[in-house]
């Protein structure tokens, strides 16, 4: 359930991985990412085991899953191989995310009101290993009632739209998602599930997310890999701890935008 006073940094060592497998290797590993992460404040690791294993690799997971004492959110696609992975590896919570090959990164949220008969079975026996499942969703009041109606934990709602309509400047456009995202929130928590945001975050765009009471959960990772570059893993990691606190202790009590979802 919900919970105000709680916000956690899910940190998302995947790009680690990218820049190791760049050239093959051992360098840089993301589990070594994974301890700093852990040491700069992180209350959990997310890693994606793709597919086609362009980043995170089957011995990365079963690494973390042994070495690191943050709970550990395995995102994957709703397939008989990642199941058996997870069942394996029995991470904490797996987050159910769509793929497609052909894409960059990953581009939307499940259409679980349209993938419910696929994605049920995927939930209960997740569930009755005793994982928490939560569901990458847009912000949509349907897809918050069919991940409720599915026995869902947790439903993390996808900012990646929200992002860039900050990074395109169109403030209407960035006011109309913040509020879409506001109200699912909203919506969400009302039904019980725990909140849950990602995809694309950064300084600029973490705060506003971070205010909404019910988000408990913030998994980030792309940019914090990239600004390591410049900052170091530690002191990104620190520097978004602190705006996300900052934003959550200014943005307690705030009324929830209409217009909603
Ligand atoms: N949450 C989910 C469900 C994702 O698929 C991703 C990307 O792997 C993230 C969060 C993190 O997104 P980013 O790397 O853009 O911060």
């Amino acid at each position: 359930m919900a919970n105000s006073s709680i916000l956690r940094l899910g940190v998302n060592i995947d790009h680690v991985a990218t820049i190791r497998n760049a050239r093959g290797g051992m360098h840089p590993d993301p589990v070594r990412a994974a301890r700093m992460a852990a040491q700069a404040g992180a209350d959990g690791i997310t890693a994606h085991l793709r597919e086609d294993r362009r980043h995170i690799s089957d011995s990365d997971i079963a690494r973390l899953a042994a070495e690191i004492s943050l709970p550990l959110n395995l995102e994957m696609a709703a397939t008989d191989e990642m199941l058996a992975i997870a069942l394996n590896h029995r991470p904490h919570a797996a987050c159910l995310v769509p793929e497609k090959r052909e894409e960059r990164t990953t581009e939307g949220g499940l259409d679980v009101a349209r993938e419910h008969r696929l994605l049920e079975p995927f939930v209960r026996t997740l569930k009755s290993a005793g994982i928490r499942v939560s569901l990458f969703v847009d912000p949509e009041r349907v897809q918050l009632y069919v991940a409720h109606a599915l026995g869902a934990d947790v439903v993390e709602l996808h900012t990646g739209t929200y992002c860039e309509a900050a990074q395109s400047g169109d403030r209407n456009a960035l006011a109309a998602e913040l509020a879409r995202i506001e109200g699912a929130a909203e919506e969400g928590a009302r039904l019980g599930l725990e909140i849950h945001a990602g995809h694309g975050l950064s300084f600029e765009t973490t705060g506003p997310i971070a205010a909404i009471d019910q988000i408990v959960e913030l998994n980030i990772g792309h940019f914090l890999v990239g600004e390591a570059i410049f900052g170091g893993l530690d002191g990104t990691i620190r520097r978004m701890r602190m705006l996300m606190n900052e934003a959550r202790a200014k943005g307690q009590g705030r009324p929830v935008a209409s217009g909603g979802i």
